[in-house]
Order: C-alpha cells, then sequence, then structure tokens
C-alpha cells in the first residue's frame, strides 16, 4: 500500500471549500501573515498582523516594499529570506521591529515560497511571531549574567589583590620578627654573664618562637582556617628540632579539624610555652623527651604535653608562679573558655593540658564551658 501525502489528503478534503479554509487559517493565526509580491512588495496582511503591528489602514503598507517597515540593520536578513523563497526555501530569522506606532517588538519570522499550480513561486508567505516577552526575559537573564560575571571578576581581583598584600604583609611581619631578634641577641651579648644578658636571652628565644607559630600560620596567608593536626604536628617537629627536645607524636585521628587561625596561634602559642619549659625545666643538661598527644572529641580539642623530667616542683600553683610561661597558658586558654591543667606524667616528669572548644559558637558556650569552666586544677597522666 502506497503511503498518502497527507498535505494531498488535505488538499483532497478541501475541495472547493479552499477559499474559505483559507480566510480561516488567516483569520486564526495569532502571527501577523504577510502575504509578498516577489519583488518584495507587500499585497496582504491579516487582521491579526494588522493588531500586532499597531497599524489601523493597511493602505498604510499597501505596496510597499517589506523591508521598508524594517529597521535598516534587519534588511539584509530580509532580503537573504525572500531570495531563499524565490529559490523555493524555506527560512526563518529573529529581528526587532517596531509597530507602526513605535512599540518594540521583537520577531521571529518564517519566509516561505507560495507555488502556483505549475510549481513556479508566485508569491512569498512571511509569518511573523511576536516573542518579545521571551526576548526581553533572555536578554533580562543574560544582562543579569553579565553583571554577575562582572561581580565574581570584580571579586577575583579583590580576592588576588588582598592575597597579595598578606603576603606582602607576612613578609614585612617574617622581616621585623628576625630584625628584633637579632637585636636582644645583640644585647644579650652585651651583657653575657649577668642577669640582664639571660633575660635578653630568653626574650630572643621567645620571639623566635612567636615567629615560627607565625611561620606555620601564614603558609597559605589568604586561608581563613587551616588543618589543626598538621599545624600542631609541623610546628611541634620544628620546636623540637630547634629547642633540642626529643618529640613523640601522638595525633589521634586524621581528621583534618579545621581550626580559624586566632585560634590557631593561641594554640600554638601554648604549645610553644609548654614545649619550651619541658626542655627549659625538664632537660637540664640532657635531651628532654616530650610527648604530645592532640584529640578532638566532638568540637572539642584536648592537648597535652608531658616529659621525662624530674616534675612540677612541691605545691607548684601555674597560677602562683611569675614567669610568662604559665600566664601565657592560663591566659589563652581563658580566652577560649577552656581548662588548664597540670600534674605528673607516667614518663616522670610535669604533664600540661589544655581543654577547650574548638571556635565556641555564639551563644552556645555557657553549656558546653560547663566543667572546662573550672581553670587549674590537677590531671593525673592517665586522666
Ligand atoms: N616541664 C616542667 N618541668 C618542671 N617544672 C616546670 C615545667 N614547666 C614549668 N615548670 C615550673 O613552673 C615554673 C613556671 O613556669 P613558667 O613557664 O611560667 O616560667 P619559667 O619557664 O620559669 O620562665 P619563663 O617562661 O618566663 O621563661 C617554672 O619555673 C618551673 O619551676
Ligand atoms: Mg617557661
Amino acid at each position: 500500500m502506497t503511503a498518502v501525502d497527507p498535505n494531498l489528503h488535505a488538499l483532497d478534503l478541501l475541495a472547493g471549500v479552499e477559499t474559505g479554509f483559507a480566510l480561516s487559517v488567516l483569520d486564526s493565526s495569532p502571527d501577523c501573515i504577510k502575504l509578498i509580491e516577489v519583488d518584495g512588495r507587500v499585497s496582504f496582511m491579516n487582521s491579526n498582523g494588522m493588531c500586532a503591528m499597531e497599524i489601523a489602514d493597511f493602505g498604510m503598507i499597501e505596496d510597499r516594499p517589506w523591508p521598508a517597515l524594517w529597521p535598516a540593520e534587519s534588511h539584509r536578513l530580509l532580503d537573504d529570506a525572500m531570495a531563499a523563497a524565490r529559490d523555493g526555501r524555506v527560512s526563518t530569522f529573529e529581528a526587532f521591529c517596531p509597530t507602526a506606532r513605535g512599540t518594540p517588538r521583537w520577531w521571529h519570522v518564517t519566509v516561505s515560497p507560495v507555488r502556483g499550480p505549475r510549481g513556479h513561486v508566485e508569491r512569498i508567505l512571511a509569518s511573523s511571531r511576536d516573542i518579545t516577552d521571551s526576548v526581553t526575559a533572555r536578554k533580562l537573564l543574560e544582562e543579569q549574567a553579565r553583571a554577575l560575571a562582572q561581580e565574581v571578576a570584580l571579586k577575583d581581583a579583590a580576592l588576588a589583590r588582598q592575597k597579595v598584600l598578606l603576603g606582602e604583609i607576612d613578609h614585612r611581619v617574617k622581616n621585623s620578627f628576625a630584625s628584633v631578634i637579632a637585636l636582644l641577641r645583640m644585647q644579650s651579648r652585651v651583657h653575657s654573664g649577668g642577669e640582664a644578658g639571660a633575660l635578653l636571652g630568653d626574650a630572643a628565644n621567645r620571639i623566635a618562637t612567636l615567629a615560627r607559630v607565625h611561620d606555620q600560620l601564614h603558609l597559605d596567608p589568604g586561608a581563613d582556617e587551616l588543618p589543626l593536626m598538621d599545624y600542631v604536628r609541623v610546628l611541634a617537629m620544628d620546636l623540637g628540632q630547634a629547642l633540642n627536645g626529643r618529640i613523640e607524636l601522638d595525633l589521634n585521628g586524621d581528621r583534618p579539624v579545621p581550626v580559624k587561625p586566632a585560634q590557631a596561634a593561641a594554640i600554638g602559642q601554648i604549645l610553644a610555652e609548654l614545649i619550651g619549659n619541658a626542655v627549659k625545666h625538664g632537660g637540664a643538661n640532657r635531651q628532654a623527651m616530650i610527648r604530645i598527644r592532640l584529640d578532638c572529641p566532638d568540637d572539642r580539642l584536648r592537648l597535652t604535653v608531658e616529659d621525662d623530667g624530674p616534675g612540677l616542683p612541691e605545691g607548684f600553683d601555674a597560677a602562683q608562679g611569675t614567669g610568662l610561661g604559665m600566664q601565657i597558658c592560663q591566659v589563652y586558654t581563658a580566652q577560649m573558655d577552656g581548662l588548664f591543667r597540670h600534674g605528673r606524667s607516667d614518663l616522670g616528669g610535669a604533664l600540661f593540658r589544655v581543654e577547650l572548644r574548638l571556635d565556641p559558637v555564639e551563644g552556645d558556650t555557657a553549656r558546653d564551658v560547663g566543667e572546662l569552666g573550672r581553670r587549674g586544677t590537677s590531671v593525673r597522666a592517665g586522666d
């Protein structure tokens, strides 16, 4: 069985009523339908088209060249589409054309050949659909995307500038640390042998420690948090090497535990004082063995530093001494609402432990500080 061309079948059905059919198609179409002579003159426009183009009287456009109704920048598109139709091809384009009253409108235009009984192209049919709403929405979206991309580019540039600036500041801070340390060491040498010389040497060492904490903190100047375990590992090994202590690390878990730089700085400072003390008081005339344990259950941190020295003096009270080390540890721990405890290590020497919440959330501290609020209590090695 040969397939029947549906269009020919429709023509069969319409035999005798072609005119009525053509008129109802023209009337029912919401598009602007025009018949154009092969030389480009407009000879017909349907009533919905007149309405869409806000043309009150067809006489205004009758016999005028079709491109003359469009802005000059679209003429090329129209000429090409008419040439294609004369060649028997259908083509489409999108273009802007205001109505007769100047209302801005975007159109999707389909241009097709109209053939006579002998198959020759006798006229051109142009059907224009009003796509102003979708073009406006698309343009708005494009505009927003462009604005967003511009904003992102500006922010990226600002971030890049900030990174360079932070790097520059970091560099200057390092230089300043180095100058101060060199100056103090020079002064210490001038007063060598006396109490002033020792104090100046201590000050130089403390600033060198500060510089080490700073170095670790600013490996990535733009970062707004850093991995605590890595930070403690590198800082502890670095300090152990610088102060000649034997460090044994016990970092519990592979979790990255991100912390804010301010909190990392405080933890680094406490760690540096405790390692310094272990070497200074626990390792006179020998290399101290220092065990550092760190674990972070939930959002808490527990840092323990112990050594194999002689242990803390009888009746030791961290809050009573005149040394700076204990003061620094206590001040930083208090700032972070933590607990600072001391005791005897099963290595034989002193044991210090800091427990605190990592980056306490505002309004949540009262409940969780609880036990941590009691500071300066003593602790046993196994606790
Ligand atoms: N690991 C330790 N082993 C034994 N004793 C310690 C240890 N850590 C601290 N102490 C004792 O606690 C005291 C106070 O320590 P702190 O760090 O406050 O002062 P410092 O080390 O004497 O001086 P500074 O820290 O100001 O240089 C020390 O003088 C020492 O008696
Ligand atoms: Mg000390």
